[in-house]
């Protein structure tokens, strides 16, 4: 199947069409210049034996004027059995058409509407057997109702015809097919020059930043191509490190006085009397901490999802998947909502377990912050041949269609989530995971509810 697509590959690649194209136009150079050749070389041979067979019949016509019947039928015996004159054919009949001089043993059938010129075949001795060959003929009457005919052997000439036709034929042939071997050649070549390029490309996509491009020795455009991807590729890699330096010294400047601001309110707060009006603005303070340090949380991680520069490792999504389900089920027994799950065993990618925990957290905290009390919530983890999925389904309100992508965007809330707390950031961390695990985000209708597939691909 694989060799079959690398074939159809090669026959669709550009280098290979380029030579197709080459040698259908060299195949019709060599129809044009061996056609001119042969048409010109049988005009000449055509030419000369006609010139000959018409000579012949001129020197008899003369003859016939100075000689009588009896000495004009011992001229065309005579110069039958000539020698010189290699391939002659004379033939003279009474008008029954009975022979009466000449080395042809018959007269030959002339099709109806035939001129003084025409051809006809004889059969000739050659070595032990014998062979049909082409004659051209003239034929002009006699005085009393005579006939003669002088001919002569073209198979020769027809010999080198069919000589250079088949040479033509050849030509055409070997053309095409050095064209369309050149062009598998070609092809296979650039291909796999291109197979490696992109197989190095979607390891890149995938986040893998220190990866570089194939270059070869030879001095071609796919490698100036690869140098110059790969010299961008040291700026990106150097972009994105010196990016997620910022991000880890903001997280880490912000995130500590923030957690001295919460211990600092937390341990005031257990100073002072449950009902004093200072209670409840520190308790607003902490519980703004608190979602500051969410927010904050949650785009550090979207960032380093998005930029890819999170270490990879073999996660066992089956187990991930089990122990999310089994993390999230007092939360929902406390909310009255009821939770099934269905896991399939076996499933493993590579990837980040930690942002791939957040995201499969994320989406069922949409669910239960979704879902009314006595409602449903079903995750399954499908191990499909294509690769595994990954389903969270709720039958609460759901969201609209024309909504779904405009809810993975970032710090979007749909009108209906104003009455719950929340900052707009799951879902579009979701979506980052997903494309940093080269998966498929849907979000399709559960009806009623929502149902959100992450399909990984295989390998
Ligand atoms: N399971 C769901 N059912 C119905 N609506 C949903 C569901 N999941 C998400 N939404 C809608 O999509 C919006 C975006 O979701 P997202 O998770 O990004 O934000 P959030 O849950 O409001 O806030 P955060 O996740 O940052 O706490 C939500 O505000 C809500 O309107
Ligand atoms: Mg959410």
């Amino acid at each position: 199947m694989d060799q079959e697509q690398g074939f159809l590959g090669v026959l669709t690649s550009s280098p290979f069409r380029i030579a197709i194209v080459y040698s259908v136009v060299f195949a019709f150079g060599a129809v044009a210049l061996l056609g001119a050749v042969y048409f010109a070389v049988s005009r000449v041979i055509d030419g000369s034996t006609d010139n000959l067979i018409a000579a012949e019949v001129q020197g008899l016509r003369e003859q016939l004027l100075v000689l009588s019947r009896s000495d004009f039928i011992e001229l065309v015996n005579q110069r039958s059995r000539d020698q010189d004159v290699h391939g002659a054919f004379y033939l003279m009949v009474d008008p029954q058409l009975r022979p009466v001089a000449g080395n042809l043993p018959a007269w030959p059938k002339i099709a109806a509407g035939q001129g003084k010129w025409f051809q006809f075949t004889v059969t000739v001795p050659y070595g032990d057997q014998t062979r049909v060959h082409e004659v051209r003929a003239q034929r002009f009457p006699l005085p009393g109702g005579y006939r003669m005919l002088v001919g002569h052997d073209v198979q020769e000439r027809q010999d080198v015809k069919n000589v250079m036709m088949r040479g033509l034929v050849a030509a055409v042939v070997m053309t095409m097919l050095l064209g369309i071997g050149g062009g598998i050649w070609m092809g296979r070549r650039i291909l796999a020059h291109a197979g490696a390029i992109s197989a190095v490309a979607t390891q890149i996509m995938r986040g893998d930043l220190t990866q570089r491009l194939p270059v070869r020795d030879a001095e071609d455009e796919l490698n100036t191509l690869a140098r110059e991807i790969n010299g961008m590729l040291d700026k990106i890699e150097q972009l994105t490190l010196g990016m997620r330096t910022v991000l880890d010294s903001a997280a880490h400047d912000l995130r500590t006085p923030l957690n001295r601001l919460q211990s600092t309110a937390e341990s005031a707060l257990a100073h002072l009397d449950p009902a004093s009006p200072e209670r409840r603005v520190l308790e607003r303070v902490t519980t703004e901490v608190d979602r500051m340090r969410n927010t904050l949380d949650a785009l550090l991680r979207i960032a380093l999802a998005e930029t890819g520069t999170v270490a990879r490792e073999a996660v066992d999504l089956s187990a991930l998947v089990a122990s999310i389900v089994e993390l999230y089920a007092p939360v929902t027994e406390e909310r009255g909502i009821e939770l099934g799950s269905q896991v399939a065993a076996g499933a493993h990618i590579q990837g980040s377990r930690q942002l791939l925990a957040q995201a499969l957290a994320n989406l069922l905290d949409n669910a239960i912050k979704f879902t009314p009390v006595g409602g449903h919530i079903r995750v399954l983890l499908r191990n499909e041949s294509g690769g595994p999925e990954v389903v969270v389904e709720d039958d609460g309100p759901g969201i609209p269609a024309d909504k779904r992508e405009l809810a993975l965007g970032r710090r979007v809330r749909l009108d209906e989530a104003r009455k719950v707390p929340g900052s707009g950031l799951g879902l579009s961390l979701v979506a980052a995971v997903t494309k940093l695990h080269g998966a498929r985000l849907v979000l399709t209708d559960a009806g009623p509810g929502l149902r959100v597939a992450l399909q990984f691909a295989m390998g």
